[in-house]
């Protein structure tokens, strides 16, 4: 096999100044993440959700990554993140007083809004004896309409790959697959020390599911993105590689080989493997923005201070 690359970026959080929150920075990183991709000059683009900073509220901050997106070079391919679509359910109380997390869970409708603007969410395909295959994880465990479909879609990918095998496979979803090990039991949202390792990854009801569908489909790399911290687990033969965000940086002090680095990585085939190449940022923006972080709660997204007017969703 002559030597071919991907790459995967995931976070951009690519923002608007038509918003109630805008950071600059993260749109400047994101350019700068993106010379260095065309610069590399891959076969292929995977991007790992989180494309906007609010995707879920503002379809006009998916249009325009969509617009920035097509004008690459070559392919992308790209799944939902949180912030497009939604978080994984949650059924039992969290500790947070700052977002409301039941508030946050994924919906049918922004589901819709991100498929309309990017097409399924779900996808396969094989490039040069490599099949990609995507899917928007936080639908599963959801209890949503288009949890079943997904499975059932997940298991024929695991039936089809098996049946028509290629040299590698790669899934790509948006949340990590764990946070240590693919057995460990459901954290506690409830608990301020366990409720991001629940917030991360899907519980393990789903996990268990998603590993047999995994390792039945001969995947060889599990793409995640969400925890903005570069990190690698080998379980099973499978690798799973969370890779870092473009946009800001978070979590570095959860694994002692965590990085939370801003970059992106570069995957190299050959017959031998996939090459891991993590390449950071060549530089960062220190722009500062407007507008409160995290999760906030809609009352406290204010509109007024906008750098530019039309964004608010409920001014019509
Ligand atoms: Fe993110």
């Amino acid at each position: 096999m002559q030597p071919w690359s991907f790459v995967h970026v995931t976070d951009i959080h690519i923002g608007s100044p038509r918003s109630f929150r805008f950071n600059p920075g993260y749109n400047e990183n994101w350019l700068i993440a993106r010379a260095q991709i065309v610069e590399l000059a891959p076969d292929l683009l995977l991007v790992g959700g989180d494309v906007a900073r609010d995707g879920n509220i503002h379809t006009y901050e998916l249009e325009a990554v969509r617009e920035d997106l097509g004008g690459l070079p070559f392919p992308y391919h790209v799944v939902p993140g949180n912030m497009d679509t939604g978080n994984k359910h949650i059924y039992r109380p969290s500790f947070r007083t700052d977002r409301d997390d039941r508030a946050l869970n994924i919906t049918s409708a922004q589901l819709r809004h991100f498929e309309a603007v990017f097409g399924s969410s779900s996808w396969s395909f094989v490039h040069k004896q490599v099949r990609f295959s995507g899917f928007c994880d936080m639908i599963l465990g959801s209890g949503l309409p288009e949890e079943e479909p997904l499975w059932r879609w997940l298991e024929a990918q695991a039936e089809l790959a098996a049946a028509e095998p290629s040299q590698y496979h790669v899934w790509m979803m948006h949340s990590a697959a764990f946070i240590e090990r693919p057995d460990e039991p459901d954290w506690d949202p409830g608990q301020a020390d366990t409720y991001h390792d629940w917030y991360f990854a899907p519980d393990l009801a789903v996990r268990r599911r998603l590993m047999e569908i995994f390792r039945a489909s001969g995947a060889d790399l599990v793409l995640s993105g969400h925890v903005h911290c570069r990190k690698r687990h080998l379980a099973g033969g499978i690798q799973f590689d969370i890779s870092p965000s473009t946009a800001f940086p978070q979590w570095g002090h959860r694994w002692p080989d965590g990085d939370d680095t801003l970059g992106f990585v570069r995957y190299t085939v050959t017959d031998a493997g996939l090459e891991y190449d993590f390449v950071p940022l060549a530089r960062t923006s220190d722009t500062k923005g407007y507008g409160p972080s995290g999760h906030p709660l809609p009352h406290l997204r204010d509109y007024s201070i906008a750098d530019e007017t039309g964004g608010d969703p409920q001014a019509g």
